[in-house]
């Protein structure tokens, strides 16, 4: 017999790590902008879960100071007020199944849906899954969320979702990657798919190379520990830059279902070519930042943070030639390359076109410069193609110049807010929509890929290449485009 799941709209978000960074710094942000955009039903509770002997009214203190310290705006007396009742807090041994008993009585799922929210290391997932099955307190409606590192190989990662696979079916699981929330990444689906002239200009027969970039200007941010453990590729590669890759790669979904989403992305990730110990040095460069200069100040290297061992040879910079072995790309390959304490904060993608085929503006340019479309990502979200125009005027020549058409979001789109990526996300994990989170099937072939990278660079040795702070990486990571006969968009 099938259960029917009781669907309520008001939920009972319970955030286990309540007061940890990820709570403090974005969930308790996020839910604040989601009752100011009267997104949050009026019957939604928030508990917060944590070790420490805080009670409901001092919680609510520490949240108020999170707004404060996090939120970038003042903080609005009537939208707080209306915000903070909602908010209690529990204390909480996490490893005890003896304490999950309580939910019995501080959440009703006779009015609300359970979300728990994961926001706390992995280790602790097997605790709050069986502790949350003996409490009895689970229904077929509840629903649980989970950050990264879901895993740090393809072991550790089938080890996480087979703890949440024994307690949790996978319509329950929502896997984020904060990334699917940011509006530009979603855009891309607009992009793609709502315009002809892109439907029909995508693929090996047009495009000569695609870059996607993902530059932070942060350095470690006082989590060494937890960073040198994992390294660039890991932390950034394997779940943010993957996912905008299956984005610009995968076919049209037949509809925007869930399943039809994942079912594109997880071709993209099956066709990608494996880097092996054959083909690592040429494909990838491994960086590590060195002391620099970043908008005029002087920036430590990473041996020199906080907390730092001055051994490591972790990398904090990556750049990868990755070749999808399919039909559309063919022959195309997409350059990646993310690192920390670069010189800009910048997230984009360029889809550089092929030339023309031949040249009958040799009086302009020798090489005809060829089309490319610009995602900016962030910030300064927007879309801008680089195109050929003719200069005005009325010489005997026809002379050329480079010009672009350039879509800016925030003057485009003026009267709407840009949604930072966990507002969206907390949102769609409440309304039970799994669209934009990752199926455990994409995160395993993604590790599974990033694992043969990781074993390629020590069976190879491959050292981190320095790059100063506030550089663009490793000089080794030209050379890699150099060598195909390209540079990095700058
Ligand atoms: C996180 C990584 O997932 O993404 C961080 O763990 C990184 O190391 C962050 O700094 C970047 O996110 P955003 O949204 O600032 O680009």
């Amino acid at each position: 017999m099938t259960i029917q799941k009781e669907i309520f709209k008001a939920c009972d978000l319970v955030i286990y790590g309540g007061l940890g960074d990820l709570s403090r710094r974005k969930l308790i942000i996020s839910l604040y902008r989601l009752e100011k955009g009267k997104f949050l039903e009026p019957d939604t509770r928030i508990i917060a879960v944590d070790r420490l002997a805080e009670d409901s009214a001092s919680f609510i203190k520490i949240a108020l100071k999170s707004l404060q310290e996090f939120l970038g705006n003042p903080v609005e007396e009537q939208i707080w007020n209306k915000f903070c009742a909602r908010l209690s807090y529990q204390q909480m041994d996490l490893t005890r199944p003896d304490e999950y008993k309580v939910f019995n009585k501080l959440t009703d799922s006779s009015k609300r849906v359970m979300v728990n929210y994961f926001a706390v290391a992995p280790f602790l997932f097997r605790y709050i899954c069986q502790g949350l099955k003996h409490s009895g307190v689970l229904t077929d409606s509840s629903r649980m969320v989970m950050e990264k590192p879901i895993g740090h190989d393809i072991i550790s990662s089938k080890e996480i979702n087979d703890v949440v696979a024994s307690v949790f079916n996978d319509d329950q699981v929502f896997r984020i990657d904060h990334y699917l929330g940011k509006e530009t990444v979603l855009n891309l689906l607009a992009l793609r798919f709502a315009n002809s002239i892109f439907t029909t200009n995508w693929d090996h027969n047009t495009i000569d190379s695609v870059q996607i970039t993902v530059a932070e200007e942060v350095g470690i941010e006082g989590r060494w520990e937890y960073f040198d453990q994992t390294g660039q590729l890991r932390d950034m590669v394997q779940n943010h830059l993957l996912q905008i890759l299956t984005f610009v790669a995968m076919e049209p979904p037949v509809n925007l279902e869930a399943q039809s989403i994942h079912n594109e992305k997880i071709k993209v990730l099956n066709a990608l070519r494996p880097i092996t110990a054959e083909n690592v040095l040429s494909n990838t460069v491994r960086g590590q930042y060195t002391n620099g200069v970043q908008k005029d100040i002087a920036v430590p290297g990473y041996l020199e943070e906080e907390g730092a061992n001055t051994i490591s040879t972790t990398e904090s910079f990556v750049a990868l030639r990755v070749d999808i072995d399919n039909w559309r790309w063919a022959g195309v390959p997409f350059y990646l390359r993310t690192g920390k304490c670069m010189k800009y904060k910048r997230t984009e993608i360029v889809i550089n076109f092929k030339q023309i085929p031949h040249n009958i503006f040799t009086e302009s340019f020798k090489n005809l410069p060829a089309n490319k479309l610009i995602i900016h990502l962030q910030p300064n979200e927007g879309i801008e193609i680089q195109m050929l125009n003719k200069i005005p005027g009325i010489d005997e020549n026809i002379k050329l110049q480079k010009t672009k058409l350039d879509l800016s979001f925030s003057e485009t789109f003026k009267n709407s807010r840009l949604f930072g990526g966990y507002e969206k996300l907390v949102l769609e994990a409440m309304r039970g929509n799994p669209t934009l989170f990752i199926s455990r099937e994409e995160i395993e072939q993604a590790w599974s890929w990033i694992d043969s990278i990781q074993d390629a660079w020590k069976a190879t040795h491959e050292e981190a290449q320095d790059y100063p702070a506030g550089s663009w990486g490793p000089i080794a990571s030209d050379e890699m485009l150099a060598r195909d006969g390209r540079t990095w968009e700058e």
